[in-house]
């Protein structure tokens, strides 16, 4: 952008801000991580807080008393918090019960992830899964590796196994002595400090005890030799195996930088935060079908990823999550829903603090706030103040869950399918019709999702159906670029093949390892995993 042009208020704002969300295996800490942010960000008083939200929401195994805790889970799905002079947004990525699609989508709208891994069990299946998500835009990964208060993997192990299963580069930051009951803490080796660990811990500005050579005798009382002894080993070793910390690789995701703690005992988090903000991103531009758009342009734009719904029949309105990537949001401006080509005020959009939410006065790129709505809006809608963008990357992920629904009266078919059609317009799941038959098979990437489905086919559109299992787990669209082959395809594979909400061909099937015997006899054939919205 040419800088004559800048807008020195838009600059400073973007600059400050951090937009990230946390990938993590269900247990390995990440409600205790929140906390401690939340908790050094001033967000919330006491530990506890989020906590207190994760064991409600884990008790809870149906949907309506999913929904009695719903005003609050609204509200920590985006949490705002300052950490010195930055404004750092934190994406929750639902992970127990409720995984679900929102869970990936949720990282198409952050700039940067930090990856909790559990020390005692390394990379686990949804860290997995997560961490593909994350490359499909090469976001950035910051590690940490957490429990260190207790026995686990040795760290070169948990390396190996990072970088063999997500084909990342782990560049250690700091370094741990010892774990378990041996844990005493870690070493920084940027700053080339010694944090020393005790439970419980809570810390100061001036914690760390610099030690600029690790022959320093110090190191010797304050750790004890043999401990000592070991790190100027370790040191030596991942210094010399292991390649220098680069900005550039990391912002490709190529490296991740590693940090060791215990999220519990507050320790190794500050590390952490100090260096996130410092390496970060701030928002950076964002591919649409037409251009990229740099954060810096003055003219408003964004779009949604996620949606949910309000299931009080007295307030049947919608909250759109949309994140902004370029331009100031004001209260009471008029915005372009592109998608039906309508202009909308917005003057009661919300902003997610911790653990409230406050009507929006201004916003910046990197913001996320909600707006209410009587379901006109669609994952992935652009709004713009004129121009007709359509951003790209906020795709419809492969569902791994199926159901066949059952009409219960054969009168409502109407309002089912109006229903279906609005559920897998908000993202909830996925609708397809058979190309032989005309059932419905909906898709879900997360089995609650069908719980969700019901419940509000129910609520909001008085329909009784049921579901029938059906033995499938694997869906991939499919193009091809030969008219001639995917004809001959269809013809073939017509009992496998559906059509999805938007009219594109979709191949269902049983397992993977079915897939793959399709994929190799189709060569030409390409199985998509996403698939953007029109
Ligand atoms: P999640 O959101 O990723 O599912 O994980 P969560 O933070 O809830 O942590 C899962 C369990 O791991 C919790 O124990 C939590 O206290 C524990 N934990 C988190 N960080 C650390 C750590 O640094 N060290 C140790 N030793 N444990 C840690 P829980 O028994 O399931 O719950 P609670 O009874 O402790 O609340």
């Amino acid at each position: 952008m040419d800088s004559k042009n800048i807008d020195k208020t838009l600059f400073k704002e973007i600059n400050k801000r951090r937009t990230f969300a946390i990938i993590s295996h269900p247990d390995a800490g990440k409600t205790t991580l929140t906390e401690k942010l939340l908790l050094f960000g001033g967000a919330i008083q006491q530990a506890g807080a989020v906590k207190s939200r994760k064991i409600a929401r884990a008790a809870t195994s149906d949907f309506l008393s999913i929904e009695q805790e719903r005003g609050i889970s609204v509200s920590s799905s985006v949490m705002k918090f300052n950490f010195k002079d930055y404004e750092i947004n934190l994406l929750d990525t639902p992970g127990h019960k409720d995984f679900s699609e929102d869970t990936y989508r949720v990282l198409t709208a952050v700039d940067c992830a930090v990856m909790i891994i559990d020390n005692a069990k390394g990379v686990e299946p949804q860290t997995q899964k997560l961490m593909e998500v994350c490359r499909m835009r090469n976001t950035p990964i910051i590690t940490f590796i957490n429990k260190l208060d207790r026995e686990g993997l040795e760290p070169l192990d948990i390396f190996e196994d990072i970088e063999d299963k997500l084909q990342i580069d782990c560049i250690p930051l700091t370094w741990p002595i010892g774990m378990g009951k041996r844990f005493k803490g870690v070493y920084n080796l940027e700053k080339k400090e010694l944090g020393i660990f005790s439970p419980g811990y809570t810390p100061q500005n001036d914690d760390g005890v610099f030690i600029d050579e690790l022959t320093d005798s110090r190191l010797d009382e304050l750790i004890s030799e043999t401990q000592a002894e070991q790190l100027r080993e370790d040191v030596d070793l991942i210094v010399g195996a292991s390649d220098p910390f680069d900005l550039s690789l990391f912002l490709n995701g190529t490296q991740t930088p590693v940090f060791f703690g215990s999220a519990i005992n507050n320790f190794g988090v500050k590390e952490m935060l100090d260096a996130f903000v410092k390496i970060a991103p701030h928002p950076g531009k964002r591919p649409t079908a037409t251009r990229d758009v740099d954060p810096l342009e003055k003219a408003f734009s964004g779009f949604t990823f996620k949606i949910q719904a309000n299931m009080n029949p007295e307030h049947r309105d919608r909250i759109a999550f949309f994140r902004i990537c370029s331009g100031k949001f004001t209260k009471g401006m008029k915005i372009k829903h592109h998608r039906i080509g309508k202009e909308i005020k917005i003057s009661n959009a919300t902003i997610f603090m911790a653990q409230e939410r406050n009507n929006v006065e201004v916003a910046y790129p990197g913001d996320i706030i909600g707006i209410h709505n009587h379901g006109t809006i669609k994952i992935g809608d652009t709004f713009t103040s004129k121009e007709p963008l359509k951003f790209l990357g906020i795709p419809n992920f492969a569902p791994e869950h199926f159901r066949r629904v059952i009409l219960k009266d054969p009168l409502k078919a109407k309002a089912l399918q109006k229903g279906l059609t609005q559920l897998s317009e908000e993202g909830t799941i996925q609708v397809f019709r058979p190309l032989l038959g005309n059932m419905h098979i909906i898709g879900a990437v997360g089995v609650l999702q069908f719980e969700v489905t019901m419940a509000r086919l129910k609520a909001e559109y008085n329909v009784n159906a049921a579901y029938e299992t059906i033995d499938l787990s694997v869906a991939r669209w499919v193009t091809c670029e030969d008219e001639k082959i995917l004809k001959n395809f269809k013809t073939k594979n017509e009992s496998s093949l559906t059509l999805d909400s938007e009219g594109w061909l979709t191949f269902l099937t049983t397992s993977e390892y079915q897939l793959g015997f399709t994929m190799e006899d189709w060569p030409q054939i390409e199985f998509h995993k996403t698939r953007e919205h029109n």
